[in-house]
């Protein structure tokens, strides 16, 4: 086992790809803190996995929340080995002039600044236990995406926090990589597909668009999470890993 007894946190672990970083690591021997401001399905993650683990309800756009988190996952587990910071949201396209400023501080809230803040309150803990640290990011942070400035821009934050904080953390034995999934089998994708006129239509060329001919399913993300957890890629920090099918390539 990769993660025997090691401790993982995970925001956004009760659907979509944290789900799938749960389900991957408990596999291999973690214990999983399920962070999530939905109660019940972080409850049903957390039970449904074998082993010991948590379900924490917290909102990550709101710090004292972030603290509380890693105290009771201290207070359950006494150690802070891996922190995946995947909880976020990609509200419905929206070109800018229609998009208030106000908006866009509640994206970058959700989506960057809960990394920043997890970041701050785990770091003593990863210290200790020369731990990782992996931000879920996405292509768009690079590519840019249509009518979904806000959202780029919070995942291009991502990105450039990562490579600048993996500096700082270097000295403590502490690595920090991102990932950057293309498109992604969750209920997010779902979602934004049922608000289409044409759901399934929209989902095939959403896959079409990987040159790999699908969307990545949930535990493929979460191998990958895996992997910078582990030794495995114990030279590799502060990068953005595309995890795309290929679909930034062939422009
Ligand atoms: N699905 C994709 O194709 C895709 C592609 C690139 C990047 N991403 C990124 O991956 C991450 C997860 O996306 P997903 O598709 O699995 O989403 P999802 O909506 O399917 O699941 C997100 C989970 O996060 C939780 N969550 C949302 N806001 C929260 C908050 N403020 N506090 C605590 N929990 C919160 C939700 O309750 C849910 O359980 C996001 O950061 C997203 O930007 C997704």
């Amino acid at each position: 086992m990769r993660f025997f007894e090691r401790v993982v946190l995970v925001t956004g672990g009760a659907r979509g790809i944290g789900a799938g970083c749960c389900r991957v690591f408990a596999k291999e021997g973690a214990h999983v803190a399920v962070v999530d401001r939905d109660a019940s399905a972080a409850e049903e993650m957390a039970g449904s996995l074998a082993g010991i683990h948590t379900a924490i309800v917290a909102d990550v756009s709101v710090e004292d929340q972030i603290r509380d988190a890693i105290d009771r996952t201290i207070a359950r587990f006494g150690r802070i080995d891996c922190v995946i910071n995947n909880a976020g949201v990609h509200p419905p396209d929206t070109p800018l002039e229609k998009m208030v400023p106000e908006k866009v501080m509640d994206v970058l809230r959700i989506n960057f600044l809960s990394t920043y803040t997890m970041c701050y309150y785990a770091l003593p803990h990863l210290k200790k236990t020369r731990g990782t640290i992996v931000n879920i990011s996405s292509m768009t942070a690079v590519l840019g995406q249509r009518n979904s400035t806000a959202y780029a821009a919070s995942k291009g934050a991502q990105l450039s926090f990562t490579k600048s904080l993996a500096l700082e953390c270097a000295d403590f034995g502490i690595r920090v990589n991102a990932i950057l999934p293309s498109n992604v089998d969750t209920p997010l994708m779902r979602d934004w597909a049922s608000s289409l006129p044409d759901p399934k239509a929209a989902l095939s060329r959403i896959a079409a668009l990987q040159p790999i001919g699908r969307m990545a399913d949930v535990e493929e993300i979460g191998r990958v999470c895996l992997f910078l957890a582990t030794e495995d890629s114990s030279f590799i920090t502060g990068q953005g890993l595309h995890v795309d099918g290929g679909a930034s390539l062939d422009y």
